[in-house]
């Protein structure tokens, strides 16, 4: 980690008077929990874009849930690490929106304060066939039942989260569209491939915001960012929030 841009980070961090902080499955590696462009891409022989749209569930429901409810079990295991953490911290700052492409939880099990989940939560539930009965919470790991039902119709219940080919919900648009007007946006354990979230970044330095990024790896949107910290989140955010608060 280049000490220089980390300090300069932290420069930028204490003196923003409105944060935002975008975040992808790389938050959650340090917990366990796999990324979905890494090493282990593959569960059983799919990949999550074989399965993670309305045309994979319409065809095989089941097949589907059984991938949900593995990942429902594996993530009900781990717990949050220091990069969720420290963002829970960020999180009573005012002017501070947490905007996550995770499904997994472990941002609010941190504490992070108005989570704004863009891709949903895979601990939601949703009448699949849209009867009056909104969405639920269901934290059964492993469900006792595949595919589970709805409790109002008996009809297919979905998983509560976004799929490709899928809108993003407009309530949770309007909130990471007010976030954009920020001093620094900070991206987090994204491969930004995908969009519309990987266009948050580009959308708040059009607006001014210094716009900066964690990844141990480079990304697509490198080239669009003021400031790269090429390091693991559980490891950088933990010194930035030690320099932000003048501890080192
Ligand atoms: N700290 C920070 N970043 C990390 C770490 C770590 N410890 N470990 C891995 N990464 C980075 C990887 O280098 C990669 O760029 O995290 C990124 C994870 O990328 P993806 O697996 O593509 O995850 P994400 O960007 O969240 O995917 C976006 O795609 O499948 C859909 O809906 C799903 O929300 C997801 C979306």
């Amino acid at each position: 980690m280049d000490s220089s841009t980390v300090i300069e980070l932290s420069a930028r961090l204490r003196r923003a008077r409105r944060l935002t902080v975008v975040t992808g499955a790389g938050v959650s590696a340090a917990s366990g929990v796999p990324t979905f462009r890494g090493p282990s891409r593959l569960w059983r022989s799919f990949r999550p874009e074989d399965l993670a749209t309305p045309e994979a569930f319409g065809r095989n429901p089941r097949l589907v849930w059984e991938w949900y409810d593995w990942r429902r079990s594996l993530i009900a295991a781990c717990l949050p690490n220091p990069a969720h953490e420290v963002l829970a911290r960020w999180s009573h700052r005012d002017g501070f929106t947490l905007i996550t492409q995770n499904v997994d939880g472990l941002h609010e099990r941190a504490g992070t304060r108005g989570v704004v989940r863009f891709h949903g939560s895979i601990w939601e539930l949703r009448c699949a066939p849209g009867c009056r009965n909104d969405s639920w919470e269901d934290r059964t790991v492993p469900l006792a039942e595949l595919p589970p039902r709805c409790p109002r119709c008996g009809g297919l219940a979905r998983p509560g989260v976004v799929w490709f080919g899928e809108s993003i919900d407009p309530r949770v648009l309007a909130r990471s569209e007010a976030a954009l007007d920020c001093d620094v946006m900070l991206s987090v354990g994204t491969s930004s491939v995908v969009y519309p979230a990987a266009g948050l970044v580009q959308a708040a330095r059009a607006r001014g915001a210094f716009v900066a990024e964690i990844n141990p790896a480079t990304t697509d949107v490198a080239g669009e960012l003021d400031l790269a910290i090429a390091a693991p989140a559980e490891e950088a955010l933990p010194r930035l929030d030690a320099l932000v608060n003048g501890m080192v």
